[in-house]
């Protein structure tokens, strides 16, 4: 295929196979938007899209077939104006033509054609969206809630039963001295127990402040290294030029060291591999459900480990507490990354296969103050 077929769109000019042909295999929606937001070209997924044939949707305005209100148009502007290429996840676009779908959109300008630029539709279901970033959140709040309940109905008898061996043991023998030593034991674990669920419950707006990404990951390193991970490999790819993030730095200490440890636990006893990546993204939004609002996201930072992988039957709960396939595990490791990346105003996704897993956590730039 010439470059020139590719521009001009001719079946198979020049070229074994047309620039048509390649583009209408395709399963994503292609359009050329020329100026004027004129649809200049539509590949066969997009009449599909559009539930309309390309010769009733080539030349005119793309505004016939989306709302004019639409976050598409408005990223399509945005684009030919930066001549930059923007994604944008989780947008809902629906029409009368068009049943309500949620989409994944990449606008590109095209270089060598001023004001014009392609347009690429994934499309998503709804279940796969709803599947990932909000199912986690809903898991924090959930365990929230149960936190709060386990202080108030667990913790308050527990220290009553507590004060009352301690009196029995001022009283007791040598022998009945170990019961009562037993009680205060146990009570402290439970209590030590609640505790940790306790950080659940916490629902004080979170003290954030510019954190430095990189020195969250050296504190988690070292820490990593001096404990569980002392025989792995943790691999460091870092963008220097990352700005700082908006935070609490004990609270992404915490959340990098569990999704460390994880790795750490994931990762094969030799060459065992944990690495470490942070990144700057340009362009990608998240939707919030449930309104309009999107979230500007561009700090991703990325926990890979060489591990056999989540299982399967675990991915659609894994955010969820009490969540284990370890035989000491709790199970509230991922629930409190998820409640404290919420916190932040940030979003966690993963990838699993066997080899390869990895966690990212995408969160919001620190405002510039000066
Ligand atoms: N990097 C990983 N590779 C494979 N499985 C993982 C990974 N991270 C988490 N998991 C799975 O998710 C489960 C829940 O993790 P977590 O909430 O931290 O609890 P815990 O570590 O106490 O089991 C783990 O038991 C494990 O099965
Ligand atoms: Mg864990």
């Amino acid at each position: 295929m010439s470059s020139e077929a590719a521009l001009d769109f001719a079946p198979g000019v020049g070229a074994d196979i047309g620039a048509d042909a390649i583009l209408n295999a395709l399963e994503s929606v292609v359009i050329v938007a020329a100026p004027n937001r004129t649809i200049q070209f539509i590949n066969d997924a997009g009449e599909e899209f559009f539930a309309a044939s390309a010769s009733q949707i080539r030349g005119h305005d793309i505004a016939q077939f989306i709302p004019v209100d639409s976050p598409l148009i408005s990223l399509l502007a945005q684009a030919m104006n930066d001549g930059n290429s923007v994604f944008e996840t989780g947008l809902t676009i629906a029409t009368p033509r068009i049943q309500r779908q949620v989409i994944n959109v990449q606008v590109s300008p095209l270089d060598d054609h001023p004001g014009s630029a392609v347009i690429n539709i994934f499309g998503r279901s709804i279940a796969d969206q709803v599947d990932r970033q909000m199912t986690h959140r809903n898991a924090a709040r959930s365990v929230t809630a149960m936190a709060a309940m386990l202080a108030h109905e667990v913790k308050n008898p527990l220290s009553g039963i507590r004060g009352a061996a301690q009196l029995l043991e001022q009283a007791a023998d040598a022998d009945d001295q170990k019961l009562t030593r037993l009680i205060c034991d146990e009570t402290d674990r439970i209590c030590a127990l609640v505790d940790r669920m306790e950080v659940f419950s916490d629902q004080r707006v979170l003290d954030t402040v510019p954190v430095n990404i990189h020195l969250v990951l050296e504190r988690v390193k070292a820490l990593a290294k001096a404990g569980f991970a002392q025989d792995l490999n943790i691999l460091e790819l870092y963008d220097p030029s990352l700005p700082p993030v908006e935070g609490n730095h004990d609270q992404l200490v915490q959340i990098f060291l569990n999704l460390v440890k994880n790795a750490a636990e994931a990762a094969p006893a030799s060459n065992g591999e944990i690495q470490l990546t942070t990144q700057y993204r340009h362009g990608v939004r998240y939707a919030v459900q449930g309104s309009r609002a999107q979230l500007h996201l561009p700090l991703v930072v990325t926990i890979q480990d060489n591990g056999p992988g989540i299982p399967a039957n675990l991915q659609n709960e894994l955010f969820d507490a009490f969540v284990t396939t370890k035989p000491k595990g709790s199970g509230l490791g991922l629930a409190l990354v998820a409640k404290m990346v919420d916190d932040h105003g940030g979003v966690i996704e993963f990838d699993s296969q066997p080899g390869r897993t990895e966690f990212r956590v995408m969160l919001p730039v620190a405002e510039e103050t000066s």
